[in-house]
C-alpha cells in the first residue's frame, strides 16, 4: 500500500546514501537540540563549523547554562538571528534548574521551554529519544505534499496539521528519528523546489504529484 511503500523505500534510502552529518553521530539530546535550533534558519553547510566550535566550548546543559551570555552571542556571531541564541541558553538554564540539567523527553515538557515550537519539539524528540512524533518543516511539506498530491495552501494550520497526521500514521516506533531525518534529507538533496530529481527518487513509482506531472507545482503557498 502506498504509505507502507513510502516508509520502507524511505527509510532504505536513507540508510543508504544519508549525509554523514556532525549530529547525526550522537543521540545527546542537547546535541540534537543544539543542531535544530542553528539549522533553523541557517543551511547545513554554514552550521557545520559553527556546531562544532559552539559544543566543544558548551559541551553540556550545564556548561551552557554557567556560560556569560556574551560568550554566547560570541560564538553565534555570523549565524544571525541571536534571538535564537539567546532563548536557547534560557531554556537550557531552565532544564538546569527544573529537571536537573535532564533534556525532558515528552512534548508537554520540552515544547513549553523558550524557543521551541512543534518542529524543533518532534525534531528532538524523535531523534534524540525516538519518539513517535512527527517534525515538520518546509522541506517535509514539499516532499508529502508531492508523494500525496496534497493541493492545499502550506501557509494554513490545518494542512501542517494534516501532514502531522498523516505523520502519526505512518512513523515507525522503532525508527522515529531516521524516518523524520529521511523526510528532511530527501527534501534536502531529491525533492528540491526546483527541479527535482525525480530519476532517482526512491519514491516516484508511488508519487502522485509526479505521475500528474504536478511535482513543481507543488507545495502550494498562497501569498500571505
Ligand atoms: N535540517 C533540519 N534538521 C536537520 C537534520 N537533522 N539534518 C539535516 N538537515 C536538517
Amino acid at each position: 500500500e502506498k504509505k507502507q511503500y513510502f516508509v520502507h523505500s524511505l527509510l532504505a534510502w536513507f540508510r543508504a546514501y544519508q549525509r554523514d552529518l556532525p549530529w547525526r553521530r550522537t543521540k545527546d539530546p542537547y546535541r540534537i537540540w543544539v543542531s535544530e535550533i542553528m539549522l533553523q534558519q541557517t543551511r547545513v553547510d554554514t552550521v557545520i563549523p559553527y556546531y562544532e566550535r559552539f559544543l566543544e566550548r558548551f559541551p553540556t546543559v550545564e556548561a551552557l547554562a554557567d556560560a556569560p551570555e556574551e560568550e554566547v552571542l560570541k560564538l553565534w556571531e555570523g549565524l544571525g538571528y541571536y534571538s535564537r541564541a539567546r532563548n536557547l541558553q534560557s531554556a537550557v538554564r531552565e532544564v538546569r534548574d527544573t529537571y536537573n540539567g535532564v533534556v525532558p523527553d515528552d512534548r508537554q515538557h520540552f515544547s513549553s521551554l523558550k524557543g521551541v515550537g512543534p518542529y524543533t519539539t518532534g525534531a528532538v524528540l524523535s531523534i534524540a529519544y525516538n519518539r513517535p512524533e512527527p517534525a515538520v518543516d518546509g522541506n517535509v511539506m514539499r516532499v508529502l505534499s508531492r508523494y500525496f498530491l496534497i493541493e492545499e495552501d502550506i501557509m494554513k494550520g490545518s494542512t501542517r496539521a494534516h501532514m502531522e497526521h498523516l505523520i502519526r500514521e505512518m512513523i515507525p516506533h522503532d525508527a522515529a528519528g531516521d524516518f523524520n531525518q529521511a523526510l528532511m534529507e530527501l527534501g534536502a538533496l531529491i525533492c528540491t523546489p526546483k527541479s527535482p530529481q525525480c530519476l532517482v527518487c526512491p519514491v516516484m513509482e508511488q508519487c502522485t504529484g509526479r505521475l500528474e506531472g504536478k511535482e513543481e507545482q507543488l507545495p502550494i503557498k498562497k501569498k500571505a
